[in-house]
């Protein structure tokens, strides 16, 4: 073949080639076609093959024809394949769809519930004083519930318990005192327990939740008295409302401890001045307390004469309430992330 034969040849190469790369409608396609003509068995090396019939001067013209056209196949299935690319990108702009406005998804946090915070911060600190944990059931029985704390059957105080009764007799119990009643029965004095748990009573408005919490604490030994309690109960608030507060002690009466108080604590939100939170009175009620009565020794085995000391009862929402100024007892139960998160 002469070399205006070759020539030719390349020129019909070079024309089909950019025919099917602009025909390409995808990325393989190109790669056929870098194949077919630029491969090594391809088009491109067969016309290639025509060069030894050549004279030596003509061979450079030829090698610098089929240098342009490979450099001109290449540049033109490169440039077709970014924009097949492009292209794919568009169409995917096209059809998948992204609010970048809507929030992330993330991975959000647990935390610990209020109440949770506020009992594991009052057994800690009643650990401190040598207190053990101790737990009784949630459905009681009517003796350990009532009878054993000196609350028979026809006793006025049980109007005061709202209690849940079961079919069987059995009832939910209405205060963690029957608490005392079980530890009793199992460890003789001297004893310190703190018990945390729920307590039921059919009661359900603002301020009374129909299931809350409440935290027992009793300590019996020779020669408890009146003064061993109030002097707990003062480091008790002063360790967990701030020692800036008074506290005051007033005569009560509950039928397991005699005497009895109900402790106030000076106003933690208007520091005695007076506010709508404890009724211009600036004292709120926080817990009741008491010597334990000795008919609920008798009801364990225990004598008073050989055995004295004190009971105290408090809720835990109450104490959370006022420890973080929540205003609603129902924010407790609603378990709004955004409200348990803020603790
Ligand atoms: N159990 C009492 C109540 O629920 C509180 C209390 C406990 C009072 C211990 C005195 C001693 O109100």
């Amino acid at each position: 073949m002469s070399l205006e034969h070759i020539i030719a040849a390349l020129e019909t190469l070079q024309s089909d080639a950019l025919d099917k790369i602009g025909r390409a409608q995808q990325s393989h396609q190109l790669e056929d076609v870098r194949l077919q003509f630029l491969g090594k068995k391809g088009r491109l090396t067969e016309v290639l093959r025509q060069l030894a019939g050549l004279a030596a001067e003509e061979r450079p013209q030829l090698g610098q024809k089929s240098n342009a056209v490979k450099e001109r196949l290449t540049q033109a299935i490169d440039q077709k394949l970014q924009a097949l690319k492009f292209a794919e990108v568009e169409t995917r702009m096209q059809s998948e769809r992204l609010d970048a406005s809507l929030p992330g998804s993330g991975f959000p946090r647990g935390h610990r519930h209020p109440l949770h915070l506020v009992m594991d911060e009052l057994i800690d600190l009643f650990a401190r004083l040598g207190y053990s944990l101790a737990s009784g059931p949630d459905v009681e029985d009517d003796w350990h519930n009532f009878e054993a704390l000196n609350i028979p059957a026809d006793h006025p105080s049980r109007d005061m318990h709202d209690t849940f009764y079961l079919e069987d007799g059995r009832l939910l119990r209405t205060h963690t005192s029957p608490v005392q009643i079980r530890a009793l029965k199992k460890q003789k004095p001297p004893i310190r327990i703190i018990a945390p748990g729920r307590v039921y009573r059919c009661d359900n408005d603002a301020s009374h939740s129909p299931i809350f919490h409440q935290i027992e604490g009793l300590a019996l030994d020779h020669n408890i008295s009146m003064a061993d309690l109030k002097g707990t109960l003062k480091h008790f608030t002063a360790e967990f409302f701030g020692p800036e507060f008074p506290l005051r002690m007033r005569p009560s009466f509950f039928p397991f401890t005699e005497p009895s108080a109900e402790v106030d604590l000076g106003c933690v939100f208007c520091r005695g001045s007076g506010c709508s939170v404890c009724k211009r009175t600036g004292w709120i009620e926080i817990l009741g307390c008491g010597m334990v009565d000795p008919a609920v020794l008798e009801a364990v085995g225990l004598h008073w004469e050989e055995t004295q000391g004190f009971a105290f009862g408090m809720g835990i929402e109450r104490m959370a309430m006022l420890r973080y100024g929540i205003p609603d007892i129902k924010l407790f139960y609603e378990n709004d992330r955004r409200f348990v998160g803020q603790f």
